[in-house]
């Protein structure tokens, strides 16, 4: 099938793209980006993400996939478009839709046969019919098109992963003929796993499915960083008591993680767009606005805990932080809680050096004054306090001991209780977790 993504050279245009070019589609990837069409023509993945490289090499080498610029180069004889630009938060926390807006204004000059429109960028409900009013405007009479809302559940970290192994396909749609050219699109994937659950919907439907899925797992996330704090002041220990939650069927493992709280480019953005939209429809969202609440206090838990090491003065300490991606696995920076302690350790006079495996390029677009280390040892010289912010787990590999007679004062705030389960790590060092009793 021709195919066509509009957002291509984002993570998740990008990811879908190739994606479907495994399946055997033909794939056209447009982007306005013009650095990373360049690049993606190249071969060269301008994110990393693990098994994204070799799948460009594959597909970019057949032309299976082609990038461009140009829009109507990749509509032409294209049966699905999927759009996949971005939608971050407005000040206010409401979605910013302009991306979304323009593809509508561009799609609608481009389309010359029926059409499906995939929208699988995180859109708010009556997203697609500000599309259609757009499209109604700008499209040629008598071509029809139908809109899909498919939304995106992929991990970055896992992000190709996912794709090939999604949890469920949510296709919200009221036209049956769009639904029979989705099932013509995924059959692929349907056949290499056959009880692969597709959920079949109304757009509204669709859209909140996506927003509810971000919003429960960011009240988990503050959820258990509540009962860390918990723990801290009554004696427990939070790795023992998920263990012991975990196992029940209703709770589970996953999102059970106490720590420095949810970044990155979704989860908060969502969370504050479904708080918007609870607003816009008048109905006051207590627990979703008291998760956020809960998460923007972390950052705050980390600082309290740094300057517990240091005397309680953070001028002229110098401070280490191990990870700058929002989130193992990915060289995404994007809302990074870790780029927002960073800001609030410079803002009281620390200096601050840093080191990530994969993401030192996209923090160097956007911190300044932060010295950025690829060895992870001289990261460390002379440092008063070392932070643990993103939970790679080439950290366990590295050899603390040598970290820790290069530092001034061996000191590790672990965020990510990365450390906690392998304590012979953090011997001699003055530490502290989250929700541990080693946490003060
Ligand atoms: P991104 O910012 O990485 O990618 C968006 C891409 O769209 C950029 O490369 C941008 O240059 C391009 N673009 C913007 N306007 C364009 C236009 N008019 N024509 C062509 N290209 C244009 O964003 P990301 O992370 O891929 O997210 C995309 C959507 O997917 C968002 O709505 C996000 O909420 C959603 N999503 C993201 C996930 C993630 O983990 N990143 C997971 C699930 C959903």
């Amino acid at each position: 099938m021709k195919v066509c993504v509009i957002g291509g050279g984002g993570y998740v245009g990008l990811v879908t793209g190739l994606g479907l070019a495994e399946l055997g589609h033909q794939v056209t990837n447009v982007d306005v980006n013009t650095d990373r069409i360049r690049q993606l023509g190249e071969g060269t993945a301008p994110i990393y993400e693990e098994n994204l490289a070799p799948l460009l090499k594959r597909h970019g080498d057949s032309q299976a996939i082609k990038f461009t610029t140009e829009i109507n180069e990749g509509m032409e004889d294209c049966v699905v478009v999927f759009v996949a630009v971005g939608t971050p938060s407005r000040a206010d926390g409401k979605p910013d839709l302009s991306q979304v807006i323009q593809v509508a204004e561009d799609l609608g000059h481009t389309l010359s046969s029926y059409t499906v429109i995939v929208i699988k960028s995180t859109v708010p409900v009556g997203t697609v019919e500000l599309f259609l009013s757009i499209l109604a405007r700008t499209h040629t009479e008598g071509v029809e098109f139908d809109i899909v809302s498919n939304p995106e559940f992929l991990r970055e970290g896992n992000a190709v992963y996912d794709f090939f192994h999604p949890d469920r396909i949510v296709i919200g749609t009221n036209s049956e003929r769009a639904s029979l050219v989705m099932d013509e699109l995924y059959a692929p994937l349907l056949q290499t796993t056959p009880n692969l659950p597709v959920i079949r919907t109304s757009v509204p439907s669709a859209q909140l499915i996506k927003y509810a899925s971000n919003a429960f797992l960011a009240t988990r996330v503050s959820f258990i960083n509540e009962i860390a704090s918990l723990c801290e002041r009554v004696g427990a220990d939070i790795n023992e008591v998920t263990e012991g939650m975990g196992p029940d069927p209703r709770i589970g493992h996953a999102y059970l993680t106490a720590g420095l709280g949810f970044g990155g480019p979704c989860l908060e953005k969502d969370l504050m767009a479904l708080i918007s939209i609870a607003e816009s429809h008048a109905y006051e969202p207590y627990l979703l606005r008291s998760v956020l609440e809960r998460n923007e206090r972390q950052v705050g838990e980390v600082i309290a805990k740094v300057k517990a090491q240091t005397g309680d003065v953070l001028y002229q300490r110098i401070i280490t932080v191990y990870g700058l991606a929002f989130k193992p696995g990915t060289s995404d920076v994007r809302n990074s809680l870790s780029l927002k302690v960073i800001d609030r350790l410079q803002s009281e006079g620390a200096s601050v050096r840093a080191h990530d495996p994969f993401a030192l390029a996209e923090a160097a677009l956007v911190t300044s004054n932060v010295e950025l280390f690829d060895d992870p040892y001289a990261a460390a010289e002379n440092a008063d306090s070392a932070l643990i912010l993103t939970a790679w787990p080439e950290y366990l590999k590295l050899d603390f001991a040598r970290i820790r007679v290069t530092m001034t004062e061996p000191r590790i705030v672990d965020a990510c209780n990365l450390l906690s389960a392998h304590p012979h790590l953090a011997e001699g060092f003055a530490y502290n977790g989250f929700g541990t009793p080693t946490a003060n």
